[in-house]
């Protein structure tokens, strides 16, 4: 029997700028990453570009199919789409060259004026890109495929939950002065709420939770106590919500993507982005959820409460990260200790662990 009692990350993987470079090539190069919603690239011609963890990614749609590349120009290495959103060539914003579907520069400014390679040798790097849903994930070197990545439970409730998506009615992205993997645990376990959110939570009381463990991924259904009595007419307004959860459900998908949410009334999706061993960026979207009555201002009013929420549970555990980063860092050594209600923690810890000693695929 594995001891879920105590943590196993040994606490300078919390900030040692090594262990990132690990992480980098062992666990995030490997995984699936979630990068953008397919709404982001609808039409022809949209992309969406960002950067992780040093490298730099252009997702664009060519007539229907979305490719992902390297947004570095073969050129003189600049980055090819220097906004995240819009529509338009894959051209540099340098001095043009554009780039088709397969990665290669079709159209150069003055092209008899160099002396090029054959075209064969000029291609962007190409990453591997799957959609589930409205999610859309990239695998930036070679590792296990989709299917054995996101088990099958996995890939239902992102597709029950992309069937919900309604309207992205916030999005709120801040910085948090930790390592990366602090947030996903703080994330991963109701034992703080009593302490860090006591008037953002009131009045729920989690009555019962029920966990979910599946390779990388764990989920929690929480039942909330009879304070949370809600009241019929917003039960009426509901009752065509797609996700039908009762009452809050929060699921960690992949390294960089966690998902909560309260009744399936509103959706949070959260994206975990390290920037440095102890920066962290975090970006919360919020959607409301498909329902015949959308407009009803009882709606309307659940919605902004769903935003403000967030926000604030959010900036409550913002502030306890970083305390628990400086605590980290100055300890140094030893081992935490894990209630029954962070046995998720557990989970991800060993799991990290298991991935962070496994050779590097070929
Ligand atoms: S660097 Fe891209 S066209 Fe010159
Ligand atoms: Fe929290």
């Amino acid at each position: 029997m594995e001891d879920k009692k105590r943590t196993l990350i040994p606490l300078p993987y919390f900030f040692e700028e090594a262990v990132l470079l690990i992480e980098k090539e062992q666990l995030f190069a490997k995984s699936w990453l979630f990068v953008c919603f397919k709404r982001d690239l609808a039409n022809d011609g949209d992309f969406f570009s960002l950067d992780f963890l040093g490298v730099s990614i252009v997702i664009r749609n060519f007539e229907g199919e979305l490719k992902a590349f390297q947004n570095v120009c073969l050129h003189r290495f600049s980055k090819i789409c220097l906004h995240e959103k819009g529509n338009g060539l894959l051209q540099c914003a340098y001095h043009g060259w554009t780039y088709n579907q397969e990665g290669k520069p079709y159209a150069i400014p003055a092209k008899k004026s160099f002396s090029l390679p054959a075209e064969s040798d000029l291609r962007l790097k190409q990453f591997e890109i799957e959609v589930i849903g409205e999610f859309v994930f990239i695998r930036l070197a070679n590792g296990p495929s989709i299917n054995e990545s996101i088990d099958e439970s996995t890939m239902t409730s992102l597709l029950k939950i992309s069937n919900a998506l309604n309207e992205k009615i916030d999005i709120n992205s801040f910085v948090i002065e930790v390592n990366w993997k602090i947030i996903v645990e703080n994330t991963l376990e109701e034992y703080h709420i009593r302490q860090v959110h006591p008037d953002s939570f009131s009045p729920v009381e989690i009555k019962q939770s029920t966990y979910d463990f599946s390779n990388y991924h764990s989920s929690a259904l929480m039942e909330f106590g009879s304070k949370l009595a809600r009241s019929k007419k917003l039960d009426a307004l509901y009752s065509s919500r797609p996700w039908q959860v009762n009452d809050y459900f929060h699921q960690v998908v992949s390294p960089n993507l966690t998902i909560a949410s309260v009744y399936g009334a509103t959706i949070g999706i959260q994206q975990i982005k390290p920037l440095s061993s102890t920066k962290t960026l975090f970006i919360s979207h919020v959607f409301s959820t498909k329902i015949d009555n959308a407009d009803h201002a009882l709606a309307k009013a659940f919605n902004q409460n769903a935003i403000d929420f967030n926000r604030r549970v959010f900036e409550e555990d913002k502030e306890i990260c970083e305390a628990v980063q400086i605590g980290i860092e100055q300890i140094n050594h030893g081992k935490g200790f894990l209630s029954t209600q962070e046995e998720r923690v557990w989970h991800f810890e060993k799991t990290y662990m298991d991935a962070m000693k496994e050779p590097v695929h070929a």
